[in-house]
């Protein structure tokens, strides 16, 4: 994409997920791939429906609009950023599991365990995640091996035990146990923030950038990724679900513990404007250059869905 300047955030935004649409399509069609004995049709058809079904596809935003920075853009990013979302994707058709959740709509359709059913539902998940890996790795992925190696450890430092599974874990384990604020906060930088905060370092990572400008672009995720689930929670609260998309006022019915509830909405979005400017100082040393991660930085607090 051309790097109009002022480009308006919505513009962009909308761009990129059309580009990462069109390359997930492309990744979850029926043809099977060297190594591959047969894509069943049924399982396939469940994975487009929980990626395919709309998003905001801000993960892979981030991550194209970080490598952008570097002036990296093309193919590779797009397939790192199509890997993130199979991983998010991932995330949120497990979350919505019975055992989970239980929820009956995400993105304004039927969840994939409603639309299928509970195993199927399983079983995409456990592809889109495996998937991710592979898409990576893929020599498709036109980068280097050790480039590779790092996005891949990261992704899965991000979702595994220590990131986005292990933050669901203490996310359940909340409804029983209440944990205090420090303990929410760590719960929400794994569970949500985590893959944020890759999205944000994937683009350093694909431009070789300088140790520092990584570790600044990581930091401006964590920033963004904690600002991305108190926005998430607040509209849990005070949203409905067909703006959402998806049911609204279940934390508060599971007694889910979040910020937004023990301390309000006021409070919330005073934390919000606290974590937006945080974040959007992290950029200053990019400039104009950074003009639309920050304005994603301003969505992610402010956005309706
Ligand atoms: C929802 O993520 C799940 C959370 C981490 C709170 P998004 O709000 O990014 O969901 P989509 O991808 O746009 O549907
Ligand atoms: C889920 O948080 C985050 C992940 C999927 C990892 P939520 O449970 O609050 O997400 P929603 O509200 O169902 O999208
Ligand atoms: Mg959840
Ligand atoms: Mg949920
Ligand atoms: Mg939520």
């Amino acid at each position: 994409m051309d790097e109009t300047p002022g480009l308006p955030f919505e513009i962009a935004l909308e761009m990129r997920a059309h580009a990462v649409e069109a390359a997930l399509r492309g990744l979850l069609d029926s043809r099977i791939l060297p190594g591959e004995i047969a894509r069943p049709e049924r399982l396939l058809a469940a994975m487009r429906h929980g990626v395919l079904n709309g998003g905001k596809r801000l993960r892979p935003f981030l991550v194209m609009e970080t490598a952008a920075l570097f002036g990296v853009e093309g193919d590779a990013v797009l397939r790192v950023a199509s890997a993130l979302e199979c991983v998010h994707c991932y995330s949120l058709i497990h979350d919505d599991l019975p055992a989970m959740d239980n929820d009956d709509l995400r993105r304004g359709q039927p969840t994939v365990h409603k639309a299928f059913d509970e195993a199927t539902a399983i079983l995409a998940g456990d592809s889109l995640l495996t998937y991710a890996f592979d898409i990576i790795a893929d020599a498709a992925t036109d980068l280097p091996s050790a480039t590779k190696a790092d996005l891949v450890l990261g992704l899965a430092r991000a979702a595994g035990p220590g990131g986005m599974a292990g933050g669901q874990a203490l996310d359940l384990e909340a409804e029983r146990k209440k944990p205090g604020e420090a303990g929410i906060i760590t719960l929400q930088a794994m569970k949500t923030g985590a893959l944020i905060r890759f999205a944000c370092e994937a683009g350093a990572i694909i431009a070789n950038a300088a140790p520092d400008d990584r570790d600044r672009l990581a930091e401006f995720g964590s920033a963004v990724g904690l600002a991305f689930q108190l926005a998430d929670d607040l509209l849990d609260l005070t949203s409905s679900p067909e703006a959402m998309g998806k049911a609204t006022g279940k934390d508060a019915a599971a007694g889910k513990a979040t910020l937004a509830a023990l301390h309000g909405g006021n409070w919330a979005r005073q934390q919000l404007h606290g974590l937006v400017e945080q974040a959007q100082s992290l950029l200053e040393p990019f400039g104009g250059r950074a003009d639309l991660l920050k304005a994603a930085a301003v969505f992610i607090a402010e956005r309706r869905n």
